[in-house]
């Protein structure tokens, strides 16, 4: 596997990749690898010729600074995971060569970056996009892997692809990869004390409950405060910010459960376990 610092490097390789009609898989990440990326990369290895892995973390997607200071750098482990996992490049650029002018791009992105994590974080998505339509431009990949754990982050990067004519590009969502008590994987988790970490996958166990809930003839809103205080009550350490049951197509709120598309219904939370900021999701 090969490091790739540059632009200009990274444009030379996918450009000769492109030319012998090779397909490109991009995973893009922020780094701090864990089994979720690589069940991103092993997708990618199985489904393109090349295999390209962004490690950058970004920082016009923080709205907050301590969150972008604390967040976890493991760039050597990183890349002798990818090594391991048969990538081809891992493209490792410093924020000078990302931004070497501020990036002024304001993407209209509209509804589906409005509610959620798009009220929480103000710029977050807006940052999310600006990257990401970088890495599509300068990586030129014929799939894109995201991992289903930022259920919403997908349908902004859909939107921005959409917006910026990315159409050929095909968007691959990826099954949350979840440790064996249900907490759903993150680089954050790292982050939780002992006492958070120990009871963070009973998030996990009240999404999973919230099914039931449904069977029993619940509307979205009579569930949506269930799970809120079901995990609130259940320990000190937990504040749910949000719970919202969405059409998991347009990322809206729904009354009734027969009101969301084709791609059904998706209920997504965020809590607080401690000082760190989990976010996980359900099928319904
Ligand atoms: O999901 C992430 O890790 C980041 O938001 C992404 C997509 C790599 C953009 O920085």
């Amino acid at each position: 596997m090969e490091i790739i610092r540059t632009v200009k490097h990274l444009n030379e390789v996918v450009d000769a990749a492109r030319a012998e009609g090779k397909t490109i898989g991009l995973v893009p990440t922020m780094g701090a690898l864990h089994a979720g990326h690589a069940s991103l990369v092993e997708r990618a290895r199985k489904e393109n010729d090349i295999v390209v892995v962004s490690v950058f973390v970004n920082p016009t997607q923080f709205n907050n600074s301590t969150d972008l200071q604390t967040y976890p750098r493991t760039e050597e482990a990183d890349c002798a995971l990818l090594e391991s996992l048969g990538a081809d490049y891992a493209f490792v650029p410093s924020v000078a060569e990302v931004y070497p002018e501020p990036d002024t791009r304001t993407f209209d992105l509209g509804p589906v970056a409005e509610v959620m994590e798009g009220a929480m974080r103000p710029g977050h998505f807006n940052g999310v996009a600006q990257i990401v339509s970088k890495l599509f431009a300068w990586a030129k990949p014929t799939r894109a892997y995201f991992g289903e754990k930022d259920f919403q982050q997908i349908a902004v990067i859909r939107k921005m692809a959409e917006l910026e004519g990315f159409d050929t590009l095909e968007i691959i969502d990826c099954p949350i990869v979840r440790e064996a008590d249900g907490l759903a994987l993150s680089s954050r988790n790292v982050r939780l004390t002992p006492e958070a970490r120990a009871i963070a996958p009973r998030i996990h166990q009240v999404l999973l409950a919230s099914r039931d809930l449904k069977a029993q003839g619940m509307q979205p809103a009579e569930v949506e405060k269930a799970v809120t205080e079901a995990i609130d009550a259940s320990d000190a350490l937990f504040r749910t910010e949000y719970y919202r049951i969405v059409d998991a197509l347009t990322m809206q709120p729904i009354a009734r459960w027969d009101e969301a598309g084709s791609r059904g219904t998706v209920g997504c939370v965020t809590v607080y376990c401690g000082d760190v900021r989990l976010i996980d999701n359900i099928r319904y």
